[in-house]
């Protein structure tokens, strides 16, 4: 009997190249938009201690139902990250920078959903965190990277959806106006929130299904039960927005999935993608947060954006294609393979990308590999070249006669060569 074979997990997935050379491509546009602007790269653990994400999202399916948590050897029980911004606050709270506190991140985040196109059980996310401003500008700046960023990738099909949740202040009267208006069309809810409206009213404004839809359509709106400060947060936030020509529209039903926040939450959704998993990125401000991992009180906003959708929609709008191969020469050796094997080394020291054949292949299975490799330039060694000390140069790219040169001489001529 073969052995048995595996695959990579269910919602799990290889990312080979050349794709894998296109997340690279990704994160140093995401890293060249944010590294400018103040952000520098925070790596936290895969792990944390469970109660890291309970703290932040008890309420939250994300966390009650999706977590891959565990005990580990110890006794102690961890989870894997479902989402970046708690890590991110556990790490201020441990090491008090000084604020404004501004990071980012690309790291895979692991949920236990029900796997489909655009919906992963580990997917990536690159995210920004800012901390320790409640300034609307700030609002406007986080918003405004993320926008540049999809404008960078040639996306065009990507609309910013806005909405405040309000704070402390205003934001548990509103619950209780949603609440008591939920609890009236009880009745004309889906079956899942019929039963559990009560315990987080704000997840049945975010529900799909066409029961819920239709028996809020007329429920409270967040943003007309705004506090005088909220109001005022999130009219500085839209004409920032606005003075940055950055365009959204408003949507009362933004509520997002996560349990911490309060006043400005903001997606961008693009439309090239399927509903449900439509958000290439969002996120939103959580002036409370820090208190509730046991810091200072300090504000907070940032956002998160999914490596895979992200891919997804350039493919749709047929953008940001997979960058082209690396190598520049690729070096044809019928002459034993010392020629490649030292040609390759001082052309790779004289940073010349370069690669060749191995298992002494024939002329004919080398040229192949060497179409294939993407490389301009092949450089031939056989008996002939050996014997005077020489190297043929050919062009596989265009009609430019090939040349023999001196085999001293190469690293120069393939470098005229390649700069050209
Ligand atoms: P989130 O909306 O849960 O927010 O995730 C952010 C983005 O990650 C989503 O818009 C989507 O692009 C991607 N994403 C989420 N779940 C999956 C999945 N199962 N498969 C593929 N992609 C997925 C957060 O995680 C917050 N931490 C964002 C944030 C940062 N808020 C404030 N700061």
């Amino acid at each position: 009997m073969p052995p048995e074979t595996f695959k990579a997990p269910t919602g799990t997935h290889d990312v080979l190249p050349p794709e894998s050379a296109r997340w690279q491509a990704l994160e140093a546009v995401f890293a060249d938009i944010v590294t400018p602007a103040g952000y520098g790269q925070l790596r936290t653990p895969l792990f944390e201690d469970a109660a890291v994400f309970h703290r932040v999202g008890e309420a939250t399916e994300i966390v009650r139902k999706e977590m891959y948590d565990f005990e580990d050897k110890g006794g102690r029980r961890v989870a894997l990250r479902p989402e970046g911004t708690a890590s991110v606050v556990r790490a201020f709270v441990q090491h008090h920078p000084a604020v404004p506190w501004k990071v980012w991140y690309s790291a895979p985040m692991f949920r236990y959903e029900r796997p489909q196109a655009g919906r992963y059980r580990q997917h990536q996310q690159f995210g920004l965190e800012a901390l320790g401003s409640d300034d609307p500008d700030l609002d406007v700046e986080v918003i405004s990277l993320q926008a540049s960023f999809y404008r960078a990738l040639g996306l065009q099909r990507v609309l910013l959806v806005l909405n405040s949740l309000g704070d402390a202040n205003c934001k548990p009267a509103y619950l209780e106006t949603l609440g008591a208006y939920l609890e009236e069309h009880r009745n004309e809810l889906c079956d899942e929130h019929r039963q559990r409206a009560a315990e987080n009213p704000l997840r049945v404004l975010d529900c799909k299904r066409k029961a819920c839809l239709e028996a809020t359509r007329n429920a409270p709106r967040t943003v007309d039960h705004l506090c005088g400060p909220c109001k005022d947060h999130f009219e500085r936030v839209q004409s920032g927005l606005g003075a940055l020509n950055i365009v959204f529209a408003i949507d009362s039903r933004l509520v997002r999935g996560l349990d911490y926040y309060t006043r400005t939450t903001f997606e961008f959704q693009a439309s090239a993608l399927e509903g449900a998993q439509n958000a290439v990125g969002g996120g939103g401000r959580y002036n409370g947060l820090v208190e509730s991992l046991g810091g200072p009180a300090t504000p907070g906003i940032g956002f998160g954006s999914g490596v895979e959708r992200v891919l997804l929609a350039c493919d749709a709008e047929g953008v940001f294609p997979a960058p082209g191969t690396d190598v520049e020469v690729f070096v044809v050796d019928v002459a034993g393979g010392e020629a490649a094997r030292d040609l390759t080394a001082t052309l790779r020291a004289a940073g010349i990308a370069s690669d060749r054949a191995f298992d002494g292949r024939s002329m004919k299975s080398q040229m192949k590999a060497a179409d294939r490799s993407g490389a301009r330039i092949a450089l031939l060694v056989g008996e002939d070249e050996i014997a005077t000390g020489s190297v043929t140069v050919r062009h596989l790219r265009g009609d430019v006669e090939q040349e023999t040169v001196p085999r001293g001489e190469i690293v120069e001529r393939v470098r005229s060569l390649v700069d050209d």
